[in-house]
């Protein structure tokens, strides 16, 4: 029987309560992999003392649920971060940020012990980059971002119409690129005045990667 895209998504948001530490803060990402997972966390939330969202749209569906959420300036520590990704490779470095909330992700993922990424297979690739990767920029620097970002080299910055954060700011989309360092081209983009952050984590990768297939969910830890 082969297994639909959501199914698969379901089953990976199944297994990160695997990872959970009863009683603590679990932190939450963004998008359609994570909402499952927030879906699977209503159905034992008597287990966890409450959530930190990275986006409005988590909190939100937490809340809905019923699960306590935190802002996280009010919690000492998270044990576990569990978030999707739009590409992962073999050092666990991911292109995140397709949903829009990349920065809170990054915030909420620095602060987290354990990043526990939840994926299912297609998202699994050797090279990051084929997914336009994600820069935020403040308003009245989108001119120069755009023009320091074409000047890296190797892509095209295109801006996300009709899309603003929930910090208020715009995402740059950089198409066609082919990343081989990736801890270096996360560095160097930040590096730009007026970027907020970008979508590579790879400073700060993932410790786990619950990667669902046709042959169930594989574990994978860095190489
Ligand atoms: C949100 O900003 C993103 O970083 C998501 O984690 C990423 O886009 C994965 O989303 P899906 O689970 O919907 O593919």
């Amino acid at each position: 029987m082969t297994l639909t895209q959501d199914e698969l998504k379901k089953a990976v948001a199944r297994a990160a309560l695997a990872y959970l530490v009863d009683g603590e803060i679990v932190g939450v990402g963004t998008g359609s992999t994570a909402n499952c997972f927030i879906d699977e966390l209503a159905r034992i939330q008597h287990r966890i003392r409450g959530a930190v969202a990275s986006s409005e749209a988590s909190r939100q569906r937490l809340e809905g649920h019923g699960i306590p959420v935190f802002d996280l300036d009010k919690v000492d520590a998270i044990p576990v971060y569990v978030d999707g990704a739009d590409e992962i490779n073999a050092a666990l470095q991911m292109i995140k940020g397709g949903g829009g909330a990349l920065t809170r992700e990054k915030i909420v993922a620095a602060v987290a012990a354990k990043f526990v990424c939840i994926a299912d297979g297609s998202k699994l690739v050797a090279v990051l980059g084929q997914f336009p990767l994600p820069v935020e920029v403040i308003p009245m620097a989108l001119g120069h971002v755009r023009r320091q970002l074409a000047a890296i080299g190797g892509g095209t910055p295109v801006l996300r119409e009709g899309f603003v954060t929930d910090n208020g700011n715009l995402i740059v989309d950089v198409k066609g690129l082919s990343i081989t360092d990736a801890t270096a081209l996360e560095a160097r983009i930040n590096q730009i005045v007026g970027v907020v952050s970008n979508g590579l984590f790879a400073q700060r990768p993932a410790d786990v990667c619950l990667l669902a297939t046709a042959n169930g969910v594989q574990t994978l830890t860095a190489d």
